[in-house]
């Protein structure tokens, strides 16, 4: 039988040979990705970095990859930066972000010799350097501000607006107390700001509008208190494809900022900082795909069909919490004609738990195996044993071939930790 082939693998013998739900991860994929952004980021302007926004997915195998293609990493946890430890990831490329450090997150990452963190609040300030003094180091630190501007994106992924709980509020009196906190400070060396404005952006004119913001307070900050900034983190938030979005390449948002940039640096009259960008799901979303097994199939005449699935939100919030839309394909009938219209459904015990309303598909039935594109960002990462679901298996392909990267969870893992 034809099945469809996910970077050249059969996308059915992997579900029978593995069990489903099953994550499939193209490390072809990501690696095409790094070239891409070497080629129209890295290699394109001297004195820039690229960091991977690990939240989006982060295994010991993904932390090893973006090391061996020679870029750093973001991490928003001590979990984070403890699996980014584990996989013999430069402490130096590595980032610390968060809107709530904890004490012992920020030992972590400072004992360990980290690259940069990233304050998120004036009152952080302190902290970071009192942990710094006692580890007899000097800290990199830079500032992530809100530039107060609404992205065009769900808005539980908007993240520089005015009312966000991430970023310093770009208010003269808190930029003034955070300038005094860090001058005050003995152990800490600030570079510069970092801002992020949300994510699954399709269009670059927020970013643009971000640095003219971002420059201004550079220099005010430079005139006021003298700091000439050495870094600025424009964050990431480039969007993929899941349905009919047409996204523009990467170019498309780094030229566009690298021209905005470099005349900002002129009009203040400052030397131009090393721009670091922090893509998450633009770098792995693609990449990945869910392979499921079809069960229920029930019709409601008159009203619709539901065709249940053997994961749902636990392996795949996303539909759940964001309305995300995505495509999907009967893998084992994708070249037969779509003559119905089915939702489908998870098997959690919630209403909500759809992955995809009105999805065209052949006559499907029980055993057949759908195929769920675009999942490889914050869906592994945000899997949860809701109902006491098992996490899936993830499977990394790599020139045609699997590789098992995490097993299964069985039954037994379950209760671990239980006492
Ligand atoms: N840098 C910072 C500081 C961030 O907060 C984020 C994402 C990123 C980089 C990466 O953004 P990306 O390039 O992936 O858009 N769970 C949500 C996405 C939350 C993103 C939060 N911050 C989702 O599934 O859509």
């Amino acid at each position: 039988m034809d099945n469809f082939k996910f970077h050249g693998v059969d996308t059915v013998k992997m579900a029978k040979k593995y069990g489903t739900p099953l994550y499939l991860v193209s490390e072809d994929e990501i690696r095409s990705r790094c070239e891409e952004i070497k080629s129209s980021f890295l290699n394109k302007y001297e004195n820039t970095m690229a960091v991977y926004a690990s939240k989006a997915f982060l295994t010991v195998d993904m932390a090893k990859i973006i090391n061996s293609e020679g870029l750093g990493m973001d991490s928003v946890s001590g979990g984070e930066i403890f699996t980014a430890l584990k996989s013999g990831f430069p402490m130096e490329n590595l980032i610390f972000h968060g809107n709530n450090k904890l004490e012992e997150e920020i030992e972590l990452a400072i004992e360990n010799n980290i690259g940069r963190i990233v304050i998120d609040d004036v009152n952080e300030v302190k902290i970071i350097d009192e942990i710094a003094a006692n580890n007899k180091t000097i800290q990199k630190v830079l500032v992530r501000v809100s530039p107060g501007i609404e992205s065009d994106t769900h808005k539980y992924i908007q993240t520089a607006q005015v009312d966000s709980k991430f970023g310093v509020p770009l208010k003269d009196e808190v930029i003034d107390e955070l300038m005094e906190n860090l001058k005050g400070s003995k152990n800490l060396e600030f570079l510069g700001f970092h801002f992020h404005i949300g994510s699954q952006l399709l269009k670059n004119d927020t970013h643009l509008k971000a640095i003219d913001i971002i420059f201004k307070l550079m220099d005010d900050v430079k005139t006021k208190y003298g700091y000439e900034m050495k870094e600025l983190n424009v964050g990431g938030g480039f969007g993929i494809k899941y349905t009919d979005e047409e996204p523009e390449p990467l170019s498309y948002f780094i030229d566009p900022m690298m021209k905005a940039i470099e005349e900002n640096a002129k009009k203040y009259g400052m030397e131009r900082p090393k721009i670091i960008i922090e893509p998450g799901r633009w770098m792995i979303g693609e990449a990945g795909m869910t392979v499921y097994k079809i069960g229920t199939v029930k019709e409601i005449p008159g009203v619709r069909t539901y065709v249940s699935v053997d994961g749902g939100m636990t392996d795949n919030i996303r539909p759940s919490l964001y309305q995300a839309k995505y495509d999907a394909l009967v893998l084992n009938k994708y070249k037969e004609d779509k003559t119905e219209l089915v939702t489908i459904a998870g098997k959690c015990c919630e209403s909500g738990d759809i992955l995809i309303w009105d999805l065209e598909v052949p006559k499907v039935e029980r055993g057949d195996y759908l195929g769920v594109f675009s999942t490889g960002a914050y869906n592994y990462s945000m899997f949860s044993n809701y109902n006491k679901i098992t996490r899936p298996a993830l499977v990394m392909i790599k020139d045609g071939k699997d590789k098992v990267s995490i097993r299964r969870q069985t039954y037994k893992e379950l209760l671990k930790g239980q006492i």
